[in-house]
């Protein structure tokens, strides 16, 4: 059977990585065998695109090459570690998919919806994730959390604030627009409710499979 495809979304600090691990163990306990991976990146050749992509240096770069390397990446994801992982029955578990270009790149950038759908379908060819939860947070508390963490800005990190308001808005739309796949979760709470929800989310989902 072909195991399932679940995505995290979110802006910058919300909690990404921290709950994948989380999520992770939820469901290697429930039996699964779970393939872990992130966007971009993902591969060899999909790292070295992130690595191009976040690359303050690259000062640039148009909205529309940001837009294809995104999708590049993706491409080689997809045929590399998705689609096998799939269908040798393991859950393959993202940080950061699709939704994240429509966020970032569409609502972010301001590229048209309608141009990533074209290019979502020319790549993805109707693979879309079966969950995605989306932890969503307030800028102040995201970036609170990021800045914390140290290092040196990215290239989307240099961003202005309203970038992010747009980003964080485009992220919302999708939820409302498909509720049947997306999850929102209040990242803003304390690590172990929000885990909490996670948890119930993961439940109710493992008992339709
Ligand atoms: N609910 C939470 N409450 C408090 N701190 C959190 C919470 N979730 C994550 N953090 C902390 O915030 C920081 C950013 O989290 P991270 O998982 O790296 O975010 P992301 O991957 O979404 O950018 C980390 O130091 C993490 O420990
Ligand atoms: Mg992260």
């Amino acid at each position: 059977m072909r195991g399932c495809f679940i995505t995290l979304e979110g802006g910058e600090g919300v909690g990404k990585s921290t709950n994948l691990d989380f999520v992770r163990a939820h469901l290697t306990a429930a039996g699964k065998t779970v393939r872990v991976s992130r966007e971009p990146g993902g591969t060899a050749l999909g790292e070295r695109i992130r690595g191009l992509l976040l690359d303050r240096h690259e000062t640039g770069m148009t909205a529309d090459t940001e837009l294809l390397l995104m999708f590049a990446a993706r491409a080689q994801h997809l045929s590399e570690v998705i689609r096998p992982a799939l269908e040798r029955g393991e859950w393959v578990l993202c940080d950061r998919f699709t939704d994240a270009t429509y966020a970032y790149q569409g609502g972010g950038r301001g590229l048209p919806a309608e141009r990533i759908a074209i290019l979502e379908q020319w790549t993805q060819d109707g693979l879309r994730p079966d969950l995605t939860l989306l932890l969503d947070a307030p800028l102040d508390v995201g970036h609170g959390r990021a800045g914390a963490r140290g290092g040196e800005a990215d290239r989307f990190e240099r961003e202005e604030r309203a970038f992010f308001e747009r980003v964080r808005a485009r992220y919302l739309q999708t939820a409302r627009e498909e509720p049947a796949r997306c999850r929102v979760i209040d990242a803003a709470r304390p690590l172990a409710e929000v885990q909490a929800q996670l948890r119930e989310i993961l439940d109710a989902f493992l008992r339709n499979r």
